[in-house]
């Protein structure tokens, strides 16, 4: 070991490479059907609209100067406004001074981790859940309580057994989580709601997904349903992000929360990187505004025929031992392999035989259980190799159930 490794914190030397990340090299293969990356398509990034507003910023002396400046570790400030008009609503506002602009939603779940988590405390996710959480939370080794989440929504009773056990917060994306495109149904927002008021413990709500509901109805947020209270301070905080509805590559997401911790937040963000690019988050601003109706809609349209490919495919291909979740909206689809089939050995033989690539969905539990378990994305594949990827896929779960 090299006189630099022998240094590392016990934090560094538990670090261990995302599985998705790992899988970037295989995906990047000439023929090979990639189902792995949860990224957005780049097909559908806004890039006249992004062209058109980076210019005319960068053409205004005024305005250029700020977006080539450090900026205030909130964030800019008419982007807050934005945001806080965006989601809150005449009768229960959201105040600019309630919203944190961070380097990605990412950044925020990072920033949730520092604030709230000491070694060993518990913090209670969904199982499955994003991977990228467990990572960012990871890094403050708390111990992981898991709650079973299906497609027919949470485990109530072992939610409300591990708020009264204690825990620093509860993490879950309501809508079209990542990786299984849950999507709680009201009665159970309500319930979660209730019961994190009851015990006390907040809620840490992801909306990664929020423009991408695909069909049925629109579900009002913990965030909507605890601001429209009438609680006499917020027990929700919300993180979102133009990653998924704009682009990734400005890196521009926000934290909602009450104003004590926003204060602790910005502490922590002058010490991360003082400020997000002040550019960014003004193109951001100025294409949000300007066309964030119009580009949702084109969008939706668009993952909506990524999605039904991807069943239609599912359900003209797959053996009767293999089950899957039909999402309403997000990027993925999670199958359920016969019992014993390991996720992990299939990836390898469909790579090797079919040239097709998934997320095993042992990573999306913080107990590694969900070995039969695999995650689809059917983002970045062309309708053409969903349909094609999905056959190979089902000729390797028949000859593996074979054998
Ligand atoms: C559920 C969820 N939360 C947060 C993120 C982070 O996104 P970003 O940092 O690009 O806003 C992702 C990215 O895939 C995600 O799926």
């Amino acid at each position: 070991m090299s006189a630099l490794e022998n240094q590392l914190s016990d934090r560094a030397n538990a670090l261990k490479p995302s599985a998705i990340r790992a899988m970037a090299k295989q995906a990047g293969m000439p023929g090979v059907v990639s189902f792995a990356a949860g990224a957005p398509s780049a097909s559908q990034f806004p890039f006249e609209a992004l062209r058109g507003a980076t210019d005319a910023i960068l053409s205004d002396p005024l305005r250029r100067a700020e977006a080539l400046q450090y900026g205030a570790s909130e964030g800019y400030l008419p982007l807050r406004e934005f945001v806080a008009d965006q989601l809150g609503s005449p009768e229960w506002p959201i105040s600019p001074d309630d919203v944190l602009i961070t380097s990605g939603s990412q950044q925020a779940l990072e920033f949730v981790g520092k604030t709230f988590i000491n070694e060993g405390d518990r913090v209670i996710a969904c199982s499955p859940t994003y991977v990228g959480a467990l990572q960012a939370f990871g890094l403050f080794e708390p111990e992981f309580v898991a709650i079973p989440l299906n497609d027919s929504g949470l485990d109530l009773a072992a939610l409300e057994a591990e708020l009264k056990a204690g825990a620093k917060f509860f993490y879950v994306m309501p809508d079209h989580g990542n990786p299984n495109g849950t999507m709680l149904t009201l009665a159970q927002r309500k319930a979660i709601l209730s019961l994190a008021r009851q015990y006390e413990i907040p809620i840490i709500e992801d909306q990664a997904y929020d423009q991408l509901q695909l069909s049925g109805e629109r579900l009002p947020t913990l965030l909507e349903l605890d601001r429209a209270s009438d609680a006499a301070a917020p027990i929700v905080s919300y993180l979102g992000t133009f990653s998924k509805s704009l682009t990734p590559g400005l890196r521009v997401g926000w934290i909602i929360t009450a104003q004590p911790i926003i204060a602790k937040l910005v502490s922590i963000k002058q010490a991360s990187d003082l400020n997000s690019g002040m550019l960014n988050q003004m193109i951001v601003n100025d294409v949000a505004r300007d066309i964030m109706v119009s580009h949702g809609t084109k969008l939706r349209a668009f993952y909506k025929g990524q999605r039904d490919a991807m069943l239609n495919a599912l359900k003209a291909h797959m053996p009767d031992t293999v089950s899957w979740t039909k999402p309403k909206g997000g990027m993925f689809v999670w199958l359920t392999l016969p019992a014993g089939m390991d996720a992990g050995a299939l990836l390898q033989t469909a790579f090797e035989q079919e040239r097709v690539i998934f997320v095993p969905g042992a990573s999306f539990h913080s107990d590694g259980s969900g070995v039969n378990t695999l995650r689809l994305s059917y983002s970045l594949p062309s309708t053409q190799q969903i349909a094609d990827g999905i056959a190979g896929l089902a000729r390797v779960i028949r000859s593996l159930s074979a054998g």
